[in-house]
């Protein structure tokens, strides 16, 4: 099997700890020290899928390299490292979507091969052997159609606490602000819902109330157009600001609103009310994947055990993912993958307060406190997710197993057609 290659232009320190990572994945790590090396790589080699630059070192050796990247008819994503004030102001501009993308330091090699696998993966860099070796192809191919349209992701844990509100917040945010993809965060949790408020958003127009009115006017809104824009990029659309008023909420028509929405936004994140009703049962039914967070508790281990039953009963248990919240508290993944019964997809540690305090000033942690740890767990979840999205499990049988500390399955030039 050809690899895909990086090339890696950072310090020979970092280099060692990245290679490593990055040959682990199953990809060439390639280190390149000037952007001599580089070009002479890119005439050599048509096989380069990222490069990895530090703009933060050396700024005109970055962009130097970063030309050579984007010369003629070459397109390679890069991911750069900048320093932290550069993309905070950086964040603020250009909704674009682009190739390229950035990090700080400090970071862990670990995310970053997640990051690069995903570019990776996203890139479907077609790679044809050749006889002279292994060249790209001149014509990128057409994405699937379950690439190309927006994916469905619920969070969903039949017990309360577990994180699963403060899960599809974090992971809506992050993947507007630091991915560039367009996000709709639902709020289907008529009862205990509060991510409108959360996100410091007042009297938001609902569901339930603009389909009340449409019963008056006859126009049908989209649920682009019923939600609501956050600061952050978000779109926020909450379903009822009550349980009274959520009959109007006929489970199939919700269903097919958030399936239309999917034309418009790269993801469609779902907060759930805890429970197994028809509303509830419509949406698992569209759900490109299930998120499960799950605390290192019996209760919450019970529940999801219960939640992985009632899916294989729905047909639907290979969409399940769980994500072990509150993870540092001395229970392994491997201990909560046999307990549960459910592949894990990745972990976010304890955070003490973050998570409040930015709740209570409006915003989500992602923008409120992006230097925290635990926004690093969530980028590494985030990333998870791109690089098995169109993965989802139901349809293509190759699923995400592999996904989870392993990785020789996740080169892109093995994914099943
Ligand atoms: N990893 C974490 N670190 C710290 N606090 C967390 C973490 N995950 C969740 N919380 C907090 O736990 C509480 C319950 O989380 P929430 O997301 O509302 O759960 P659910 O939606 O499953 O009921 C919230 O106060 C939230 O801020
Ligand atoms: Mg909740």
């Amino acid at each position: 099997m050809p690899r895909t290659a990086v090339a890696i232009a950072l310090p020979p320190a970092e280099f060692a700890a990245m290679g490593a990572r990055i040959a682990e994945a199953g990809y060439e790590p390639i280190e390149i020290r000037s952007a001599e090396d580089l070009a002479a790589l890119l005439n050599q080699r048509r096989d380069i899928g990222v490069a990895v630059l530090d703009a933060e070192s050396d700024f005109d050796r970055a962009l130097e390299m970063y030309s050579l990247l984007h010369d003629e008819d070459r397109n390679i994503p890069a991911l750069m490292v900048v320093a932290a004030r550069v993309l905070d102001r950086m964040r603020l501009v250009g909704k674009a979507r682009v190739n390229d993308e950035y990090f700080t330091r400090p970071y862990s090699a670990e995310s970053l091969r997640w990051r690069v696998e995903a570019m990776l993966i996203r890139a479907e860099i077609p790679i044809e052997e050749t006889e002279s070796g292994i060249m790209r192809s001149e014509s990128p191919t057409e994405p699937s159609g379950d690439l190309q349209r927006g994916q469905i992701v619920i969070v969903f844990n039949p017990k309360g606490g577990v994180g699963k509100t403060t899960i599809a917040v974090n992971v809506a945010a992050l993947l507007q602000i630091r991915k560039g993809q367009q996000v709709l965060l639902v709020d289907c949790d008529t009862v205990t819902g509060h991510i409108a408020s959360s996100l410091g958003m007042e009297n938001v127009r609902t569901v339930a109330d603009v389909w009340t009115e449409d019963l008056n006017t006859g126009v049908a809104e989209s649920f682009a157009e019923i939600a609501a824009r956050h600061e952050n990029g978000v779109s926020v659309l909450v379903m009822a600001e009550s349980p009274l008023h959520s009959e109007i909420l006929e489970p199939k028509r919700v269903a097919e609103a958030i399936t239309t929405a999917c034309r418009v936004y790269d993801w469609v994140i779902v907060d759930m009310h805890p429970d197994y009703g028809p509303l509830n049962q419509v949406i698992f039914e569209r759900a490109d994947r299930i998120i499960v967070p799950v605390t290192p508790d019996v209760p919450a281990i019970r529940a999801a055990v219960q939640l992985r039953e009632v899916a294989v009963e729905l047909q639907i248990g290979e969409r399940l993912a769980m994500v072990v919240n509150r993870a540092n508290s001395g229970v392994s993944v491997a201990d909560m993958e046999r307990a549960v019964g459910m592949p894990a997809l990745a972990e976010i540690r304890s955070a003490g307060m973050t998570f409040v305090r930015a709740a209570n000033e409006g915003h989500s942690a992602v923008e409120r406190f992006p230097k925290e740890k635990v926004i690093d767990d969530i980028e590494t979840l985030c990333d998870r997710m791109m690089a098995t999205r169109g993965f989802g499990a139901a349809k293509s049988g190759q699923g995400f197993m592999g996904i989870f500390g392993g990785g020789r399955n996740t080169n892109p030039t093995m994914r099943a057609s």
